[in-house]
C-alpha cells in the first residue's frame, strides 16, 4: 500500500497536513520504525509538493498495514473513504444516542449517502442496533420527530441510561432528548425530600425518575401522550426508587381534577408552557416554586424570559433564569425558576 515515511519529530505536523487534505488512510494503523513513522495514504500524488513546501523530509514506500480500530475514528474519517471529498463538510459532528438507537439529522446535500452514513455510525458504535434519520424537527401535540430507518433493525423501543437510571423510551412515539440529562439531574438536586412535586409535561418521565430515585417523596407525572405514560410505568418497575411516582395520562388543562396542591411544579414544554401557567398557579401552594421552560431569542434572554413569565403571573418572585442549551442559531432553551408570593 502507498505510504510515506517521515521523521518522528515531524510526525504530528505531517499527520495534521494529511488529515486536512483528506490524504491519510485512517482505515489502517500508523507504523513506527525506529525514529520514523510510516503513514498509510489514500493518494500519494499530491503529497510531494505539500511536504516539500514545508521543507519536511520524506520517502515514499510500499508496505502492509494492520487495520485500525474503527471505534476510535470519527464519522468524517470513515466517510472520507466512501463519499465524495467535497461533501465531507456536510457530515454532522453530533447526533443523539438514546439507548441502542442513534438519531441523526442530515444536510440535504448528503441525503443521497444516508445509508453509507448509517452503516458508518454502526461501525463506530458496535452496540447500536438502529440508526434513524430525523426528517424534521419535533412537532405536533406529542412533540415527536419523523424518523426514517437508515441502518440496522427497525426497533424504536429502547432503554436509555441517564445517571444510572434506566429510562424506557419509544423514540418513535414519545418525546425524549438525551441532551437534557444534566438539566433533569440539576433540577432534581435542587428539590428536597419533603416536597410534593408535579411533573406537568412528563413525557417518559426523566425528571420524575431522577426525583424518585433521590428522595422519598411523592411525584405526580402527567402527560397526554398515553405511550409516554406507558414507557414511564415500565421505567418505574425497572429502577430502584425511594419515592413514589403516580404516572397519569391526562391533559394539563385538567389538573384541577387531581384535587390537590403541590410544592413544586416542573413545566418542561418550552414551545407552549405559557398557555398553562395560570392553571399551574391554581394548584401551587403559597411559597411554592415553578420551573418554567421556554424558548427565547438569544439577545437579552434573561429579561425576555422574566417578562414572559411575569406577564402571566405577576405575584411571583423570579429566583433565576438558567440557560439550558442553544435550541437554534437564534434561540435558547431556558428555565425560569419563580416563587409564588
Ligand atoms: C418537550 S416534552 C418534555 C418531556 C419531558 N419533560 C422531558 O424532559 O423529557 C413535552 C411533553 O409535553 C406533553 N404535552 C404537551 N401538551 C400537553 C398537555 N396539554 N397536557 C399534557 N401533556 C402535554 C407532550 O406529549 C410531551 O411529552
Amino acid at each position: 500500500m502507498d505510504s510515506v515515511k517521515v521523521r518522528k519529530k515531524d510526525g504530528e505536523t505531517v499527520i495534521q497536513l494529511l488529515r486536512s487534505l483528506n490524504l491519510l488512510n485512517t482505515t489502517y494503523k500508523i507504523k513506527q520504525a525506529g525514529d520514523f513513522l510510516i503513514l498509510p495514504l489514500i493518494n500519494s500524488s499530491e503529497i510531494s509538493a505539500v511536504l516539500e513546501d514545508k521543507e519536511l523530509q520524506y520517502t515514499f514506500i510500499d508496505t502492509d498495514f494492520e487495520l485500525s480500530d474503527t471505534r476510535n475514528r470519527s464519522l468524517k474519517e470513515i466517510l472520507s473513504q466512501v463519499i465524495p471529498q467535497d461533501l465531507l463538510q456536510y457530515v454532522p459532528r453530533s447526533y443523539d444516542i438514546v439507548g441502542s438507537v442513534i438519531i441523526i439529522d442530515l444536510d440535504d446535500n448528503i441525503l443521497d449517502h444516508k445509508f453509507d452514513i448509517g452503516l458508518a455510525l454502526q461501525t463506530i458504535h458496535p452496540d447500536i442496533q438502529t440508526v434513524y434519520l430525523k426528517s424534521e424537527g419535533v412537532k405536533g401535540k406529542f412533540r415527536l420527530r419523523t424518523l426514517e430507518l437508515i441502518s440496522g433493525v427497525d426497533e424504536p423501543l429502547t432503554v436509555d441510561r441517564e445517571f444510572s437510571l434506566n429510562i424506557v423510551v419509544n423514540v418513535q412515539t414519545c418525546y425524549f432528548s438525551p441532551r437534557l440529562s444534566t438539566e433533569h439531574r440539576r433540577v432534581a438536586e435542587e428539590c428536597t425530600t419533603s416536597e410534593s412535586i408535579l411533573d406537568m409535561f412528563s413525557g417518559v418521565g426523566p425528571f420524575s425518575l431522577h426525583l424518585a430515585s433521590m428522595y422519598k417523596n411523592n411525584v405526580t407525572a402527567i402527560d397526554h401522550n398515553p405511550k409516554a405514560i406507558k414507557c414511564l410505568k415500565i421505567s418505574i418497575t425497572r429502577n430502584k426508587l425511594r419515592g413514589q411516582i403516580d404516572a397519569i395520562c391526562m391533559n394539563a388543562e385538567e389538573i384541577l381534577t387531581l384535587n390537590r396542591l403541590f410544592d413544586t411544579i416542573i413545566m418542561n414544554h418550552p414551545s407552549d408552557s405559557n398557555r398553562y401557567l395560570k392553571v399551574a398557579d391554581s394548584v401551587l401552594k403559597l411559597g411554592g416554586v415553578i420551573y418554567y421552560y421556554t424558548f427565547v431569542p438569544v439577545e437579552d434572554y434573561e429579561l425576555k424570559a422574566k417578562e414572559e413569565f411575569l406577564s402571566s403571573l405577576s405575584n411571583y418572585s423570579i429566583l433565576y433564569v438558567h440557560r439550558v442549551r442553544q435550541y437554534s442559531p437564534s434561540e435558547l432553551h431556558v428555565v425560569v425558576k419563580a416563587r409564588k408570593r
